[in-house]
């Protein structure tokens, strides 16, 4: 069962005194510690991508199992007097040394597990580089005032919770072979107790060398060496050229509309912003407002099959491959796709021209940041599985990726888990394994919204549904609890949670050649802040579903803005 620790709504309106109208600062993330250290960025003159840094270094380190300088994500930014969003791509990269059949055997079978557990599942780690780059162009104060509170947060320590707890005992096995893992995040090589306090000075030390001197204090002197050294150790690939050759990127998000409303999402290589533009596009003209029940979801299932199978087949690191963005996020596109889809009768996948999924992993994290002022920041950052590849860094605290296995292992046959990938997403020496994070802003005349959510494959069915309430006027609360379906192409099923679908729904999807699946526990972590336009009020919420916490502020600085 889930523990619901803090679900929070709150609403507060702040009449102006300023010329500017001025409102309320919001933040919605996954740990408290983590939220409460962007306000006290805030408090202290920064803006809202100061407070992104200490959010990100903060939930690196009280959320170990979601995400971590040992791994990457994608922050998306927008200034306040900016009318475009820029996307910071830290994405791992695949060591140089890797190569397209590094986790198969030499009868070209993939070996279980090689690109889950241990040094050789790492790609090249994306967060410090991103950290360090968003406080010196878009942040207004040094790297040791925004990583401080994540420094103080490893020393101090944070206390288990049942969740943690969960998370350990799903990645028990992968921890206890990494010595300075166990010793960190177990006790005695088992699952710690509820409340248990997990320090990490080693985790500090290696923050205080980045806040001296920037993404070098990560990739170079002796944090870098111990990175090449215990890889090395470990079976793993890495050398000095990987770590310091690694360059975040800018790019500009994938856009698209819906009624008033422009989306701003994760463009390549994420294949979440495409494929939510393509399902909003395939369905712009079916009212979908006003369609209630079966209709509704029958089109909305129909859309997320039809997207899954072109990320399948066309998306992967843009640097490597031509991924025809235009066309697939073209309205003409869209249009084709629709006319393929009865009104009736679900389509089976395998009538579709074949293509496949990519596995995904079961954790990560995302925060939607607001200031006072208007800039904002929606980021969803991972390590992949929980507790990455389980690996930890002695002495330097950090817990390595696996985001490894979000390439596919081997193009056109099934990997280890069943599913097969496509030639665009093969692994390549320096390339970007594809992602589905999809940090998104929601924009029109009466509201700003931002969210995203972890959650594997079904991050983008999970965003999808929640642009459908966002721009349907719900409520934060609304938008984070709403139940919520999945359909990925294949397997060909929709899962969904128990509240998603009433029993004449059902029915109704079963009687139309839906097969369905229902499950047990519900899953995601949405992060939302709203801001109302025309009340300037803020409004924020953290998902039912976590342990995170949303909360709306009105700041008052101690510094006046630097
Ligand atoms: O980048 C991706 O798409 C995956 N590594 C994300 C994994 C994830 O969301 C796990 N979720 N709970």
């Amino acid at each position: 069962m889930m523990r619901i620790i803090t679900s929070l709504f709150i609403l507060l309106v702040f009449a102006s005194g300023h010329t500017e109208p001025r409102h309320a600062a919001g933040i919605a993330s996954a740990h408290p510690v983590a939220t409460a250290a962007g306000f006290e960025i805030l408090e202290a003159g920064g803006n809202a991508f100061d407070a992104a840094v200490a959010v990100s270094a903060t939930l690196a380190v009280v959320e170990p199992y979601s995400s971590g300088l040992g791994g990457g994500g994608f922050w998306l930014l927008q200034q306040a007097d900016k009318d475009e969003a820029v996307m910071i791509d830290g994405r791992e990269t695949a060591p140089l040394q890797a190569h397209e059949k590094m986790y198969q055997d030499e009868k070209g079978n993939v070996i279980p597990g090689l690109s889950m557990d241990g040094a050789l599942a790492a790609g090249i780690p994306g967060e410090p580089a991103a950290l360090a780059h968003i406080a010196k162009k878009y942040g207004r104060l040094p790297l040791s005032a925004s990583l401080a509170p994540a420094i103080r947060a490893a020393r101090e320590g944070f206390r288990v919770t049942p969740h943690y707890q969960r998370m350990a005992r799903f990645r028990l096995q992968a921890l206890r072979a990494s010595k300075a893992a166990s010793a960190v995040f177990l006790y005695r090589d088992e699952v710690p107790h509820e409340d248990y306090i997990i320090k990490q000075p080693d985790l500090a030390r290696t923050l205080e060398a980045m806040a001296a001197h920037g993404a070098a204090g990560f990739y170079q002197g002796e944090v870098g060496k111990k990175l090449i050294a215990a890889t090395g150790k470990a079976g793993g690939i890495w050398t000095a050229e990987d770590l310091q050759s690694y360059a975040i990127k800018e790019r500009k998000p994938v856009t698209g509309s819906w009624y008033d409303y422009r989306i701003t999402s994760a463009a390549p290589p994420s294949s979440g912003g495409i494929a939510i533009i393509e399902m909003l596009n395939m369905l712009e003209n079916d009212g979908l407002r006003s369609l209630t029940g079966v209709a509704r979801k029958h089109l909305l299932i129909e859309a997320m099959r039809r997207a899954y199978r072109d990320r399948a087949e066309y998306l992967g690191d843009p640097d490597f491959v031509d991924v025809p963005l235009e066309r697939l996020t073209g309205k003409g596109y869209a249009r084709s796709l629709r006319e393929t889809i009865a009104p009736s009768r679900a389509t089976p996948s395998r009538e579709l021209k074949p293509a496949a999924p990519i596995p995904e992993g079961r954790h990560t994290t995302h925060f939607s940041i607001l200031d006072d002022e208007g800039n904002r920041v929606a980021a969803t950052l991972s390590i992949n599985y929980p507790f990455g590849s389980g690996f930890m860094v002695e002495g330097a605290g950090i817990l390595l990726n696996d985001e490894m296995d979000d390439f596919s292992a081997k193009p056109g046959t099934p990997n280890a888990y069943g599913l097969v990938g496509a030639q665009a997403n093969a692994i390549a020496p320096g390339k970007r394994m594809l992602s589905s994070m999809s940090p998104t802003f929601v924009e029109g005349p009466d509201r700003l919204v931002i969210l995203g959510t972890p959650g594997g494959s079904r991050i983008i069915t999970m965003v999808l549904q929640g642009i459908l309430a966002a721009t349907d006027g719900q409520s934060a609360s609304r938008i984070v609890t709403q139940p919520r379906f999945h359909h990925q192409y294949l397997p060909d099923v929709v899962q969904f949670e128990t509240q998603a679908f009433t029993v004449g729904e059902v029915l109704g999807l079963q009687r139309m050649g839906h097969k369905l699946k229902q499950l047990r526990e519900r899953y995601g972590n949405m992060q939302v802040v709203i801001l109302d336009k025309a009340r300037h009020s803020v409004s924020a919420a953290s998902d039912p579903r976590g342990e995170g916490l949303a909360q709306v502020k009105k700041i008052s600085r101690k510094a006046d803005s630097p």
